[in-house]
């Protein structure tokens, strides 16, 4: 039988402070959420600030990344050269790619071009075109704590509504962000995200989503963006986890390669946009991690 936490002991946190002076009111919230049925976080949800510090690090190395994918990114490029940029990159800067051998992952970004949902594995025989609209999503491992975040690039001149769905899809993210606070729930950002996406003739993809990140690739809770308000996992300061809405111009119906296993499609060819931003949830709101 595990003892009491007495107020005067150690936070469970590892912070190294007194419980009362650290999570004892959050936890006595938590409870409370709970005992009114809310879905709430188990404690290896809830970071301390030496953990987040790290994880700041871990994402700087993501987001250099992504800027110097962004420095070199063209048309006439592989996706087999990009990949050999962000692994040089970030084992320059002492980073592992997350991705690579995750899961049987070949490569160490995951590289997903016009229909594409997600997912798609770097090759020589991938060229970039001129019109294309391109996700490449980075993950970093540094130090043991992991970082993950995605940009769409557009490749020369990429028509007109093929441009607003990449517009459209960023916005989502911003707009969901701005519902990530302490004692909000994940629902209130998937249903904000669902709107806007709806609001503008777009379909949301349900079937994959984000996740926690931080001391895994991959933490609880998962993370939907067709979510409704009020639903799903309350937020409470210290979590952290990815916003990172897949967005459709047509249906939000998907299917996976079946040669290679990864790579995700829109069953009806139409174009697919995606950004990912790691969020952390503050006393007072969000902050981004990565992006
Ligand atoms: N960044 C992607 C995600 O969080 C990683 C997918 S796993 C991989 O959804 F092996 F494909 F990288
Ligand atoms: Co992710």
């Amino acid at each position: 039988m595990l003892k009491k936490l007495g107020r005067n002991d150690l936070c469970w946190c590892k912070s190294g402070k007194k419980y009362k002076y650290c999570h004892e009111e959050m936890d006595s919230k938590i409870a409370e959420f709970k005992r009114k049925g809310c879905i709430v976080p188990t404690r290896d949800l809830i970071k301390n600030e030496e953990q987040i510090a790290k994880i700041r690090e871990s994402a700087k190395i993501n987001v250099a990344v992504l800027d110097y994918v962004a420095e070199n990114i063209k048309a006439g490029m592989s996706t087999a050269e990009i990949d050999k940029l962000v692994y040089d990159k970030t084992t320059e800067l002492g980073g592992i790619p997350a991705p690579l051998n995750y899961e049987g992952f070949p490569k160490s970004v995951c590289i997903s071009i016009n229909d594409e949902v997600c997912h798609g594995i770097p090759s020589d025989d991938i060229i970039l075109m001129d019109g294309d609209i391109v996700n490449v999503d980075c993950s970093t491992i540094y130090n043991g704590y992991f970082s993950d975040s995605s940009r769409m690039f557009m490749i020369g001149n990429v028509p007109e509504e093929m441009k607003r769905l990449v517009e459209v899809t960023k916005e989502c993210v911003e707009i969901g962000l701005k519902e990530v606070k302490p004692y909000a729930f994940l629902g209130d950002m998937g249903e904000a995200v669902h709107n806007h996406a709806v609001k503008n003739g777009y379909s949301v993809v349900e079937d994959i989503g984000g996740h926690g990140v931080g001391l895994k690739f991959h933490e609880e809770p998962w993370v939907s963006y067709v979510s409704r308000k009020g639903t799903e996992m309350l937020l409470v300061p210290g979590m952290m986890f990815t916003i990172e809405p897949m967005v459709n111009m047509g249906e939000p119906d998907i299917y996976i390669d079946e040669d290679n296993g990864w790579t995700v499609y829109t069953d009806d060819g139409l174009p697919s946009a995606q950004w990912e931003i790691q969020v952390l949830v503050t006393n007072d709101g969000y902050e981004v991690i990565a992006w």
